[in-house]
């Protein structure tokens, strides 16, 4: 497939008080054009540091590395910063994860749009002023050319994403991050604000990653997932088939702790997973997961797994599940 995104063994340590710390640990991530993808797994496991080495935004203490790290035919590793500053923002933009804390409270709404616009395009003012217009009501935002003047907090959770929508599209992007771009909304707004991301994407042609811990989001909306856990991708794979034979048990127990699933056992509770994601000071010497792990046998806590073939679905472990079993203990 011809690769908008070509990503392999992508690395992140940070330098910090208490020593190095790897945050994210070899990841591999191919997004084909017009294609979504998801990243998936709870707090912590490295999501959002992975997308920000991409954009080149981490601070300086963060030091990034990978054996490819190629963008729309850019190797992104070998740009000078000027050339791959021209790149992000124009052709490669991201929605973070907090709305209001993305916008500058200082500048009206137009003109923070309008600024990406000066930056990336050779539009004039009116013109610039014209396109924000219409890249405001392509977001939803009803009476477009009276909002250009507001600041944000004159604005609501749901309307300042819209805003960060429409400002990282102004270059009309190739690809599109969306880094839990609902998570400090209002349920209902939730829904509306994905619905918008994922028809933009398809309007516009765009490859999106969307970023999440809701698995129930990423049937709706993903080809393709990649599950991250503390840092390491433990399974990637095509969304239907992640979610009928998922192969790692992190995997396993994020789809089990779906609400559809408590729903349907009648159960009340859902199978959360006890514990949580280990930190810098935490990570067990053998298989990351294996202090939660329902699956962890004594090698499990001896020895990190390595990335099981692609018959075995890809999955970073001892004894990938078929059907819910693990290999090795299949008659
Ligand atoms: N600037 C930094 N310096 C040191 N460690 C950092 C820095 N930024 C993030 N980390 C650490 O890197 C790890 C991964 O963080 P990251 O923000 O990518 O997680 P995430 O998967 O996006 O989680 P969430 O779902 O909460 O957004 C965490 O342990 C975090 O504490
Ligand atoms: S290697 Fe062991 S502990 Fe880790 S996920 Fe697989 S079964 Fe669980
Ligand atoms: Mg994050």
């Amino acid at each position: 497939m011809s690769s908008l995104l070509d990503i392999k063994g992508l690395t992140v340590r940070f330098a910090t008080r208490g020593g190095a710390f790897t945050a994210v640990d070899g990841v591999d991530l191919q997004l084909a054009p017009n294609e979504v993808l998801a990243i998936v797994g709870e707090s912590g496991s490295g999501k959002s540091v992975a997308m920000l080495a991409l954009m080149g935004l981490l601070p300086w203490t963060a030091t990034v590395t990978a054996e490819r790290m190629a963008f729309d035919g850019h190797d992104l590793a070998k740009l000078s910063p000027r050339a791959r500053r021209q790149i992000v923002g124009r052709d490669m933009a991201m929605v973070f994860q907090e709305p209001m804390s993305s916008l500058n409270p200082c500048f009206t709404v137009g003109y923070q749009i309008g600024e990406a616009l000066a930056a990336h395009t050779t539009l004039d003012r009116r013109a610039r002023r014209a396109r924000v217009i219409e890249l405001l009501e392509r977001v939803g935002i009803p009476d477009a050319g009276r909002r250009l003047n507001v600041f944000p907090h004159q604005l609501s959770g749901g309307m300042s994403q819209r805003v960060m929508i429409a400002m990282a599209l102004a270059c009309s992007p190739k690809l599109l991050i969306a880094d839990e771009p609902t998570t400090a909304l209002d349920v209902t707004i939730q829904a509306q604000i994905l619905d918008l991301l994922l028809q933009l994407q398809r309007e516009n042609g765009m490859g999106l990653v969307l970023i999440t811990h809701d698995l129930g989001v990423v049937a709706e909306t993903a080809h393709r997932v990649v599950v991250q856990y503390a840092g390491r991708q433990v399974e990637s794979a095509a969304a239907d088939a992640l979610f009928r034979n998922p192969h790692h048990p992190y995997t396993a127990a994020l789809l089990a702790a779906l609400p559809e699933h408590a729903a349907q056992d009648g159960s009340k509770l859902l199978a959360a997973i006890p514990g949580m994601v280990p930190g810098q000071f935490d990570r067990p010497q053998g298989c990351l997961f294996a202090p939660r792990c329902a699956h962890a046998t004594q090698r499990c806590q001896d020895l990190a797994p390595v990335l099981a073939d692609e018959a075995l679905g890809r999955a970073l472990c001892h004894t990938p599940l078929q059907a819910g079993v693990p290999l090795e203990l299949q008659a």
